[in-house]
């Protein structure tokens, strides 16, 4: 039997960064789920499918193939149509889009297979909004990784601009409020702690103790 671990948060609490961390640590797979969301908000772009709900997206589904995979150092790669979108889905643009996009009922349900299937032979830390609410709600160990508006604006900004990118602290701090309002109000499988998780919230920690923080609590509990 494999163990899963739900790890969700709202964007910028640094899950990612932490996860892939602990899940070295472990022995674990660290799953993205936020990079297939991504993927498909991409696509949309691309096709100019906007605005977003649209029928669109239907025929979008329909037409695109979205795949992950992992590289020989164990990073998830993600394919759409068979090319590596990996790096092009982490504009600010394109995590706007797949907010949108993620609250599409027809986009979740497109995925959930997929992320389903993930866990089924491996040993995973799977990251997202509604892991252990709805793609994994029997993982052994559900977390939920927060912190404050600002701590994750902050964060973030400092990510891009180290990254090169031209950016400005009070839009990403807006860009994140924004986020957290889509991902908190949408109708189907809204951003909320699952039952029997267990809050880590890492606004006063630094990386490296957020990291301990989450393995302690999976050493603990799994
Ligand atoms: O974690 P991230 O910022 O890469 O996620 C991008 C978007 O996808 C985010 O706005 C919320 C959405 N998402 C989701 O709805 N469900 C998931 N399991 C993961 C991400």
């Amino acid at each position: 039997m494999s163990i899963a671990i739900a790890l969700d948060g709202p964007a910028g609490a640094g899950k990612s960064s932490i996860a892939r961390r602990a899940a070295k640590a472990l022995g674990y797979i660290y799953v993205d789920t936020g990079a297939l969301y991504r993927t498909i908000g991409l696509a949309a772009m691309r096709n100019g499918v906007e605005p977003v709900p649209s029928r669109e997206v239907d025929a979008l589904l329909a037409a695109i193939r979205v795949e992950m995979t992992f590289n020989e150092a164990g990073e998830q790669i993600v394919l759409l149509n068979g090319e590596d979108v990996s790096g092009e889905i982490r504009t600010p643009e394109a995590s706007m889009m797949a907010s949108k996009i993620s609250a599409v009922p027809a986009v979740r349900a497109y995925l959930l297979d997929l992320q389903r299937d993930m866990a089924k032979t491996n040993n995973v830390i799977m990251d997202g909004r509604d892991i252990g609410t709805v793609v994994l709600p029997d993982a052994k160990v559900k977390i939920f990784l927060t912190a404050s508006p600002e701590a994750r604006a902050q964060r973030r900004y400092k990510e891009l601009l180290e990254k090169g990118m031209d950016v400005n602290y009070d839009d990403i701090l807006r860009d994140v409020a924004e986020r957290d309002y889509n991902d908190t109000h949408r109708e189907i499988a809204p951003l909320k702690p699952a039952e029997g998780s267990i809050t880590v919230d890492t606004t006063a920690l630094d990386f490296e103790q957020s990291v301990e923080a989450i393995i302690n609590v999976i050493k603990e509990n799994r």
